[in-house]
């Protein structure tokens, strides 16, 4: 897994955040050199452009604008910070990448697939990842784990919303099966954590 590039996705409230503890954790006691970042954001300029898409105080954002804006944060994050830690032999673990612009802004937002297509292989210079980690669990289950924070702009959207951007992530890892690997993310952290590393070969 050196150099390697391991993707977690995930609707809002399926504990990615929980699992990239752990798997950081891991990772730090065995030595294993490795990179954790996020997207949108990640590098100086990416973390300005994620604080403008999820402000929650500039809800006529257009769809147009939120797509333009998630892809400029990953073509700065991929090409100042992900594709020079690879080079180096560095685990990289991002939280979330493309398949999330597929899920929220192709089919909840709707927008036009092929053009996340062209924008995507422009936005990632060609990158992809080797594995990809999805936490899967029904939108109302997920957005009951997040009730008690204050919700940014996304995390505001309808149930139906996020019920689509489950299905789409449901839909893309069944079509790239050879990266995916789909959790149950009801199950215990525990045991989540033990199918991520038997994943990553390190158990
Ligand atoms: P996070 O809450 O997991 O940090 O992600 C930030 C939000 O951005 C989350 O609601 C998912 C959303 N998102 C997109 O809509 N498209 C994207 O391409 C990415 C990376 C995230």
């Amino acid at each position: 897994m050196k150099g390697k590039f391991i993707t977690f996705e995930g609707i809002e409230g399926c504990g990615k955040s929980t699992q990239i503890k752990l798997l950081c954790e891991y990772l730090e006691r065995k030595g294993i050199p490795f990179l954790s970042t996020r997207e949108p954001g990640g590098t100086t300029i990416a973390e300005a452009i994620r604080r403008v898409i999820l402000d929650p105080a500039t809800p006529e954002m257009l769809p147009e604008t939120e797509l333009l804006l998630y892809s400029a944060s990953r073509a700065q994050h991929t090409g100042e910070l992900i594709l020079p830690a690879i080079a180096k032999g560095k685990m990289v673990i991002s939280d979330r990448y493309y398949d999330s612009t597929y899920a929220y802004q192709g089919a909840a937002r709707k927008l036009n697939t092929d053009f996340i297509d062209v924008l995507t292989r422009f936005a990632t210079f060609g990158l992809q990842p080797h594995l990809t980690i999805l936490l899967d669990l029904p939108a109302e289950e997920g957005l009951a784990r997040i009730r008690e924070r204050s919700l940014d702009r996304l995390e505001q959207e309808a149930l139906s919303f996020h019920q689509k951007v489950r299905e789409q992530f449901l839909v893309i890892a069944k079509k790239q099966q050879y990266r995916y690997l789909v959790l149950d993310a009801s199950k215990a952290p525990e045991d989540l954590h033990r199918a991520v590393l038997k994943a990553l070969e390190l158990v």
